[in-house]
């Protein structure tokens, strides 16, 4: 069994365990928060799981082989460095960093890790369906014609907002906004299919608190342009769609990626049959594969890729962010 130990007490850190434990690879031993209340509750069912209140002790438990990170955005950096510098492998919530200089520094400390594994928890890029587009796409002789990704969720935090509550995923300070939170998941879609876009344009609505609350970015790739559109302020039923002359190949919200079809001639033919069990369980399993046997080919190949498209992913969201005029804050600099 990998254990593991999880930093954040937010229900999908409870999610990421609930999967954790379906792929009957991982068992939780240790929880890190700053309220020992918080620690419990996430650790309650689990025992002899260890609630620590500091960060330090909890990396340093040698009972802990991998470090799950659902902090706000702005501390993962840190707290990535420190769980590597500990020789702890780290799967790290999405956006695994801000910058491509926090990218850089990550890797360099990875390098000095030898041993060591680095995820990003971008589920939609291991639901089984995109693998399945993936491979379709592979298979065309032609290139695609364009795209149109869409993930829009209307946030509950929204109405904090509205009463006047800022909320980590609106504040700035903690690189907050619909860019960062759910952009990233169309822009990973479209990253792993397509690669790195020529030109990228972002077009985000600004709300009260500074951050963008919604948005949407065009990827050129030359021939054909693909086209994100994401929401905290509203939701949405659009199904992401990839055009190839007289076909669609077509999935749900590029966040979720549970179903994916191929339209032809108005006849819908399914490319893969919807994903009902929890979403976080694909990418737990492909991570607990290359740990647990690093050197094996497909997992050493597998894990490159995985490390060359979060480096991509982070290039293009930092392009994406530019072109907007927005920056992220490269560490917390008040507290909540
Ligand atoms: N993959 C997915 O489907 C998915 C879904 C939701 C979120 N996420 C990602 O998960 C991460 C966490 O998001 P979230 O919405 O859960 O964030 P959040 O509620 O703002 O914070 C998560 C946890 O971080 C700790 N925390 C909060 N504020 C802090 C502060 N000022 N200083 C230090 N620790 C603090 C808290 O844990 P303690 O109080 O216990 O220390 C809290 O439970 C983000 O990167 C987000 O993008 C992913």
């Amino acid at each position: 069994m990998i254990k593991l130990g999880t930093i954040g007490t937010n229900w999908i850190t409870e999610r990421m365990i609930e999967a954790a434990h379906a792929t009957g690879e991982y068992q939780l031993t240790a929880v890190y928060s700053r309220h020992e209340a918080s620690g419990q509750e996430i650790a309650k069912g689990h025992e002899p799981a260890t609630v620590y209140t500091d960060l330090e002790q909890f990396l340093s438990d040698p009972n802990v082989e991998v470090v799950y990170i659902a902090s706000p955005n702005v501390l993962h950096y840190e707290q990535i460095l420190q769980a590597l510098q500990h020789d702890k492998n780290v799967i790290v919530e999405k956006p695994a960093v801000l910058t491509p200089y926090q990218y850089q520094s990550v890797m360099d400390e990875l390098a000095r890790h030898p041993q060591v594994r680095y995820f990003e928890a971008a589920r939609n890029v291991h639901m089984p369906a995109f693998a399945a587009v993936r491979d379709y796409l592979s298979g065309l002789e032609m290139g695609v014609d364009g795209a149109d990704f869409t993930f829009s969720q209307y946030s509950s935090r929204y109405d904090q907002v509205l009463a006047g509550h800022v909320s980590n995923v609106f504040n700035p300070q903690f690189g907050g906004g619909a860019l960062t939170d759910l952009g990233i998941y169309p822009v990973y879609d479209a990253v792993s299919l397509f690669g790195v876009p020529e030109r990228v344009a972002y077009y985000p609505t600004m709300i009260s608190t500074g951050v963008d609350g919604k948005g949407t970015a065009i990827l050129n790739y030359g021939d054909f342009d693909v086209t994100l559109n994401f929401s905290k302020l509203s939701n949405s039923t659009h199904n992401s769609e990839i055009y190839h002359g007289r076909e669609i190949i077509t999935f749900d919200s590029a966040g979720e990626v549970t179903e994916a079809s191929i339209i032809r001639d108005n006849q819908r033919q399914i490319l893969s049959q919807l994903y009902g069990k929890n979403p976080m369980i694909p990418e737990m399993t492909d991570f607990a594969r290359v740990l647990k046997d690093p050197k094996q080919p497909e997992n050493v190949s597998d894990y490159e890729l995985w490390l060359e498209q979060m480096r991509n992913v982070n290039l293009v969201m930092s392009r994406l962010a530019s072109s907007a005029g927005l920056e992220y804050p490269t560490k917390l600099e008040a507290d909540e």
